[in-house]
C-alpha cells in the first residue's frame, strides 16, 4: 500500500516549501500535490519525482477527484496538509457575493470536506496540518472574512485533534502571521506595506512539521504572531480591532 501525503495549494509560496520537506522523508512514496494549475504542480516534478499532480479548484464545492482516487488507491495517507487559501484585503462592503462565497469554499469547506474524505485512510501516526493564520486570534476589520474563515479552520482542527487522540492521528493548526508570498500585495493603492515580523516560508514549514510530529494541536512561528496570540488573549476585542482597523484602514 503506498504511503502518501496531499498538499493542496501546493505551488503556492508556502505549499512548495511542504512539497519541498516531504520530498526528502524517506517513509513517504508518493505526494499528492493539489491546485488549478496543472502546469504548475508538472513544474514541482523537479522537486521530487514522486510528485502526482491532482487537478482541483477548491471553489467549486466538490472534491470528487480527490474522493474518486483515494477510492481507486486505496493509499495509506500518512500526511495531510490543508494549505490551499485565499483572502482580500479590503471592505466587508466593497466585496462581491461571489468573493464572500468563495472566501468560504476554499478556506473553510475544502479543507473540511478533504479531511473528512482522507480520514478512512489515516491509521496511527498520520498528521493534519490544517494551514490557519494569526488572523484567527481576533476579528481583522478589512480582512473579515479571511479572519473569520481562519477562526472555522482553527478551531475545527483543535477539536478533531481532541477526538482523534484515540485513534492516534494529529491535526494541527499552523497560525504563521505575516509570511512573504505572492499572497501579499507588496502596496495597496500606492501605499508600500509594511509587514510586521515577516517570516520566510521555510520557517513555517519547519516549524509546523516539528509541532505536528510533537503532537501540538496549534504551531504558531515566530515572535510577531506569538505575540499577537497573547496580546489578543488579554486586550479586550475591542481595543485591538480598533488598533486593527487604524492600521490597516490607512491602505483600503
Ligand atoms: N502569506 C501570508 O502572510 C499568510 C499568513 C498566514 C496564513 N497564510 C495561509 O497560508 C496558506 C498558503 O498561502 P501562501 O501565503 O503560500 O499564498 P499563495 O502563494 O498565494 O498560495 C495559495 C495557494 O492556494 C491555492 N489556491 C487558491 N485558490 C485556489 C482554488 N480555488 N483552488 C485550488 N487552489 C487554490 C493557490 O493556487 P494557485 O497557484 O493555482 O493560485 C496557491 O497554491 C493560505 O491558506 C493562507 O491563508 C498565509
Amino acid at each position: 500500500m503506498a504511503r502518501i501525503a496531499i498538499v493542496t495549494g501546493a505551488a503556492g509560496g508556502i505549499g512548495s516549501k511542504f512539497i519541498e520537506k516531504i520530498s526528502v522523508m524517506d517513509d513517504i512514496d508518493e505526494i499528492w500535490a493539489v491546485g488549478r494549475n496543472p502546469e504548475k504542480l508538472e513544474a514541482l516534478k523537479t522537486i521530487s519525482s514522486r510528485i502526482v499532480p491532482v487537478i482541483m479548484d477548491l471553489s467549486s464545492v466538490s472534491c470528487r477527484v480527490l474522493s474518486d482516487m483515494l477510492k481507486e488507491k486505496k493509499p495509506d495517507v500518512r500526511i495531510l496538509v490543508n494549505n490551499a487559501g485565499t483572502g482580500y484585503m479590503g471592505a466587508f462592503d466593497k466585496m462581491s457575493p461571489e468573493q464572500v462565497v468563495q472566501i468560504c469554499n476554499i478556506n473553510c469547506t475544502a479543507p473540511a470536506a478533504i479531511m473528512s474524505e482522507v480520514l478512512p485512510y489515516m491509521t496511527k501516526g498520520a498528521r493534519i496540518l490544517n494551514i490557519s493564520s494569526a488572523s484567527s486570534f481576533q476579528p481583522d476589520p478589512y480582512l473579515a472574512m479571511y479572519s473569520a474563515s481562519k477562526v472555522f479552520l482553527k478551531n475545527l482542527s483543535r477539536a478533531v485533534n481532541n477526538e482523534l487522540k484515540a485513534r492516534g492521528i494529529t491535526v494541527t493548526s499552523v497560525c504563521p502571521g505575516w509570511v512573504d508570498t505572492g499572497m501579499l500585495p507588496k502596496e495597496v493603492n500606492g501605499r508600500k506595506i509594511n509587514y510586521i515580523g515577516m517570516l520566510k516560508p521555510e520557517k513555517v514549514v519547519s516549524r509546523a512539521l516539528k509541532d505536528s510530529a510533537k503532537g501540538k494541536d496549534m504551531s504558531v512561528p515566530g515572535w510577531f504572531a506569538k505575540y499577537f496570540r497573547f496580546y489578543s488573549k488579554i486586550t479586550p476585542t475591542g481595543i485591538v480591532m480598533r488598533q486593527w482597523a487604524a492600521i490597516m484602514g490607512k491602505y483600503v
